[in-house]
């Protein structure tokens, strides 16, 4: 396994769109597990292929979920969370609610900077694993926000191109800061 460097903005790679994979190989699952490497080493909760330059509609995810045996009613400071990776190949959005929820996203393309998005609350999605399985869930919470926010990435699109252009501007500019003041 290898940590893979992530790519930021304004790299134009960013902005390709990411091609379905046909058939799910050994070389694929050797990506996503450096992908889970890399995700875990920033630390992150999502990565896209393409943020580690690969345009391929690959994702990885994991949020983490409380150890087996952990009582409902555990106090939130005694619950040990664990390891919980999923794996998302060519995934699609066959339904959206038209609730919204609004999170407060950031994206390891885009260093410590934070906004609130809109987004469905709830979606139904296709997709396949890293055995070429099919899946279809119905998905809500945090999931079914990052899991909106990493197939943005295959479109092209990061999160602060949600926002205003004046908030947009806002944003890289302070990145920019942060770099010159890092460099
Ligand atoms: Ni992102």
């Amino acid at each position: 396994m290898a940590i893979l460097d992530i790519i930021e903005v304004p790299d134009a790679r960013l902005k390709v769109i990411s091609k379905p994979v046909e058939t799910v190989t050994d070389a694929h699952r050797t990506l996503i597990a450096d992908m889970f490497e890399t995700m875990y080493d920033a630390p992150g909760i999502g990565l896209a292929a393409i943020q580690v330059g690969v345009p391929e509609r690959i994702l990885v995810i994991d949020l983490q979920r409380p150890a087996d045996g952990t009582p409902e009613d555990a106090d939130p400071k005694d619950v040990k969370y664990v390891r919980d990776p999923l794996v998302f190949i060519n995934p699609e959005v066959t339904w959206a609610s038209e609730e919204l929820a609004v999170y407060n996203e950031g994206c390891l393309s885009v260093p410590e900077m934070y906004a609130d998005v809109n987004r469905p609350a709830r979606i139904r999605a296709t997709w396949l694993d890293e055995t070429g399985a099919a899946h279809d869930a119905e998905l809500d919470g945090l999931l079914a926000t990052c899991l909106q926010h990493e197939m943005d990435h295959l479109n092209g699109v990061l999160f602060i191109d949600h926002l205003s252009k004046l908030k947009r501007d806002m944003l890289l500019k302070k990145l920019d800061k942060q770099r010159r003041q890092a460099a």
